[in-house]
């Protein structure tokens, strides 16, 4: 792919700035771009997703005006591959769909048009602007259902960062699909990330405003749950909150829009919530915020329900065999207590002033599974991260590597040619964190680093998306009128 070392983009854009005086005449092709043309349509496909009013970055990108004093700076950014951001390195993955990144012909026409002084061009060849229907991302139209934050809900201006949990009900009879979700926050001031899961509520709670509170009227926890599986299941619910959860997306920048493969789609399941989990950053002045959910639904049958889970993240229900992590060399393995409960393996925490402190999550794939798309989330000492997958015959190819893991771009890269993975295979995930005066994010290089949800605190999530791929939805419910 498009591999030209910088170096030499750089060598053809002076040539090609220094203009036809030098490069004597000829075609023409050597003119200085101009921003209506050339430069437009590079900026319009790559960069005002997020450069526009009301987005998330700082200035807007949409015209001449807007970009001209930031010519120097796109320079230096384009140039440097800081934006369009994408940390992943392509020489190292497989490809990806979603891939934001110049190529290097788009990125020698930038260097070309601000050696060349930024002229503006002709009005008449400047490009429309995408269209942004009412602020959605997805370019499909407008949601066929959406689901808002329960409450408009105010974040105080000072302060701590603001963790807080909303539920709405799903309001559906039958479980449907979404091959579209976009989490969209209203306010992109103060939403640092947040997520949004498929839950049933915990017992002995119930929903007011939103919010969870206690159910005055629940039985207790003991009386509720009947039998020693009932206890098990309820105490694995508690402990691990997976079981009845399931992970729709996240927002963090620049993401929050997940499109599934006609056929597949993410499951809302009837008579559950939709959980929000938000966290958001003071500003300095008061905000108020009220965050959407946009689905858009499968509009072809649905034979594959897209599932979640994380390398490394045991839990006994589901088609993989059991995870284990690797820490620094040492294996760790979730546990069962004498009563049957399932407690995660206990990560151990990160010691200060460790530079190159590594984690592997692997997990044995048990029956045939195709994987769709690979989710990193580290905070403030995550240094990289590296998904390989093992065929049964040894054979090893890296999927993503991210070697330089940058927290504010937590990207979810979504595979450009699904991966079929056969029963023996295995899917690894190596993160490594630096906690040492070397990382610049880094908050407390002297601090012992927990694992939790505070930026300052750590987590190794290496999410993957996969269908399993005995599944046949259409299959369910079907025994008569099959005249096959
Ligand atoms: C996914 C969203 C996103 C995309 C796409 C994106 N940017 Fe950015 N850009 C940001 C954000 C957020 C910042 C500010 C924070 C930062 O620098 O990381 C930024 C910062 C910048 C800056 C530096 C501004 C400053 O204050 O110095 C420049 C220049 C820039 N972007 C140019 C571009 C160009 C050119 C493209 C397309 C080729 C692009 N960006 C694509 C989100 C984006």
């Amino acid at each position: 792919m498009r591999r030209a070392t910088i170096g030499a983009v750089l060598a053809a854009a002076v040539v090609s700035a220094a203009g036809p005086a030098l490069a004597g005449g000829g075609s023409g092709a050597e003119e200085i771009p101009t921003f209506t043309s050339d430069v437009a349509p590079i900026l319009f496909d790559n960069c005002v997703t997020c450069h526009r009013p009301g987005n998330i970055a700082p200035m807007s990108l949409t015209s001449y005006a807007e970009a001209r004093p930031w010519a120097r700076s796109i320079k230096d950014l384009v140039v440097s591959r800081t934006m369009p951001p994408w940390p992943a390195d392509p020489e190292n993955s497989l490809p990806f769909r979603n891939e934001r990144r110049l190529d290097d012909a788009e990125i020698g026409t930038i260097v070309a048009w601000v050696d060349g002084g930024a002229p503006r061009g002709l009005a008449a060849d400047l490009p429309p602007l995408p269209d942004f229907p009412e602020g959605w991302t997805y370019e499909g139209g407008e949601p066929d259902y959406v689901f808002e934050l329960p409450v408009e809900y105010t974040i105080a201006a000072e302060g701590e960062e603001d963790y807080i949990d909303f539920y709405s009900a799903i309001p559906w009879d039958e479980d449907r699909f979404a091959e579209v979700l976009e989490l969209k926050p209203s306010n992109y001031a103060v939403v640092h990330h947040s997520g949004a899961y498929v839950v049933d509520l915990p017992a002995g709670k119930m929903v007011v405003d939103g919010v969870l509170v206690d159910d005055p009227n629940a039985v207790s926890e003991d009386e509720q749950v009947e039998g020693e599986a009932g206890r098990v299941a309820q105490r694995v619910f508690n402990e691990v909150n997976l079981p009845g959860t399931s992970k729709l997306l996240s927002y963090v920048p620049g993401r929050g829009v997940e499109r599934h493969r006609p056929g597949t789609g993410k499951r809302l399941t009837a008579g559950k919530w939709i959980r929000w989990t938000m966290h958001y950053n003071p500003t300095g002045k008061p905000e108020v915020e009220r965050s959407r959910l946009g689905i858009w639904f499968n509009t072809v049958p649905v034979t594959h329900e897209v599932l979640t889970r994380q390398a490394g993240n045991a839990f006994p229900t589901d088609p993989f065999g059991t995870d284990i992590y690797i820490v620094e060399g040492e294996e760790i393995k979730p546990t069962r207590d004498e009563d049957g409960t399932v407690r995660r393996a206990q990560i151990p925490n990160i010691p200060p002033y460790e530079d190159d402190w590594k984690i592997t999550g692997i997990t044995p794939i048990t029956e045939p599974i195709t994987l769709y798309g690979l989710s990193p989330h580290m905070h403030l000492r995550g240094k990289s991260l590296k998904w390989v997958v093992t065929w049964p015959d040894g054979r090893e190819v890296t999927v993503l590597d991210v070697p330089r893991f940058d927290f504010n771009w937590q990207i979810h890269y979504e595979l450009a040619e699904p991966l079929h993975l056969p029963a023996g295979s295995k899917i690894t995930g190596i993160g490594v964190y630096d906690n040492s005066l070397n990382n610049r994010w880094n908050p407390g290089p002297h601090l012992e680093v927990y694992w939790g949800q505070q930026s300052w605190d750590e987590m190794y999530q290496a999410f993957t998306e996969y269908t399993i791929e005995s599944q046949d939805l259409t299959k369910l419910g079907r025994a008569t009128n099959d005249d096959e």
